[in-house]
């Protein structure tokens, strides 16, 4: 299918699309944020609600039996979606951003001590970072920061002199989501593991836009939201090795988790069960489910061509103005749709405001990677965050636009 196919084919599933904004058309370019929602995943939320509404793996009447069933089928879904041998692997959390703490928690109350170190990246969102330092606070370990090269990527080699006996584990975003770069997840791994470290993969920015092996790669951890894969909010996921999630201590206590409570202590149910405590995120599972088939449906391969041809298509123009200032690669290989810029001697959030006067949704600020932006030199860019239903005469209005801002701001 061509791909000029998928976007008038797909455009007309999301019901948020048709919507104006300021009077134009709206122009959704802050998939890097939030993705929109196909018709598909509001339907079977609200299905969930109308016809199967109950808790799971507590009652033994129909409706507990139907939620149940939905649920775990949502699990088996998700391992498949992202190459997991096992869905006993698949943990349900809030978010990226939980699936990271259970991690620091977890794994790291078992795992790390004193003088211990975790090698992150400078390209790393908070959620990637400040669990670690809190973890740094609690074990007494050191972060330590592989650099971000000019270019806006990773150097191999530089990981090589990194991974010291003290290392206990390396925690990288597979795609920045700031510089749009794409990570070798696969080759970082084997390089961690031939020193013994495992990894753990935030694949928040990957998903929805390129396919996921996780036991192909044979990494550890990996970490996403189900809201940026065109499913709902208040569900992520965590996939953890068989042998990591064994030697994990719970993460939060309560309902679901335990097998046996006595008075002063208990027992553990076993992975994934022991670390989803109380009621998990029921009615988002079948919303994460259909976001995952809408995918499937149009194929991975795809999605990844069209934001390849929406990346070269905003590039080829971004380098055309002096004035504007690409962060991150300029080139296409191993790069995706997530692209940061500044127009020069104006204010990130002042571009965003006079585009959202177009009806143009694009994000302004630091996109929650200050370490990164300390390393560009710069305390915020404007990104454009590309999605399934983005055409690039949206990217042309978007430069349009700027055309206004350069009018108001500096003349
Ligand atoms: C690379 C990356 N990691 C983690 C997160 C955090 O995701 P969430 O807020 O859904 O937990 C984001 C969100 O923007 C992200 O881009």
């Amino acid at each position: 299918m061509p791909n000029h196919t998928l976007i008038s084919q797909c455009r007309k599933d999301f019901p948020i699309l048709k919507r104006e904004v300021n009077g134009y058309p709206l122009a959704y370019l802050d998939n890097a944020a939030t993705t929109q929602k196909p018709k598909s995943v509001i339907d079977a939320i609200t299905n969930f609600y109308e016809n199967h509404n109950s808790n799971v793996s507590r009652g033994v009447y129909t409706l507990a039996e139907e939620a149940t069933e939905i649920y775990e089928s949502g699990r088996d879904a998700v391992a498949n979606f992202i190459g997991a041998e096992d869905s006993g692997t698949i943990i349900f959390t809030s978010g990226t951003t939980e699936s990271i703490k259970l991690v620091s928690s977890a794994w790291g109350q078992k795992n790390l001590k004193k003088g211990d170190r975790i090698i992150l990246t400078e390209m790393e969102h908070h959620s990637n970072i400040v669990p670690w330092q809190l973890a740094a606070k609690s074990y007494g370990i050191e972060l330590v920061y592989w650099p971000v090269t000019t270019e806006g990527r990773l150097d191999l080699a530089l990981l090589e002199e990194l991974l010291t006996n003290s290392v206990k584990l390396l925690a990288f975003t597979m795609v920045s989501n700031v510089l749009g770069c794409i990570n070798p997840v696969e080759q970082i791994t084997e390089i961690a593991h031939s020193h013994g470290v495992p990894v753990l993969v935030d694949s928040a920015q990957a998903v929805s836009r390129m396919s996921i092996k996780v036991s192909e790669w044979d990494c550890d951890f990996l970490a996403f939201s189900g809201h940026k894969v065109y499913g709902p909010t208040g569900i992520g996921v965590l996939y953890a090795k068989k042998e990591r999630l064994e030697e994990m201590l719970p993460f939060q206590g309560g309902g679901g988790m335990i097998r046996h409570v006595e008075k002063q202590s208990s027992t553990w149910a076993v992975p994934p069960q022991k670390f989803e405590a109380g009621t998990p995120p029921v009615a988002q599972v079948p919303g994460l489910k259909a976001a995952l088939e809408y995918l499937k449906q149009y194929g991975i391969k795809q999605i990844e061509r069209h934001d390849n041809e929406l990346t070269e298509h905003a590039l080829n123009q971004l380098t055309e103005f002096p004035d504007l200032e690409l962060y991150g690669p300029s080139e296409i290989q191993n790069r995706t749709g997530v692209v940061s810029f500044n127009l020069q001697n104006v204010h990130s959030h002042d571009v965003a405001q006079v585009l959202d006067e177009s009806g143009i949704a694009l994000r302004a600020g630091h996109h929650c990677t200050q370490v990164l932006h300390e390393r560009l030199g710069v305390p915020a860019t404007v990104r454009m965050s590309f999605g399934i239903y983005n055409d690039p005469s949206e990217i042309d209005r978007m430069f349009s636009a700027l055309d206004q801002a350069r009018a108001i701001f500096l003349h």
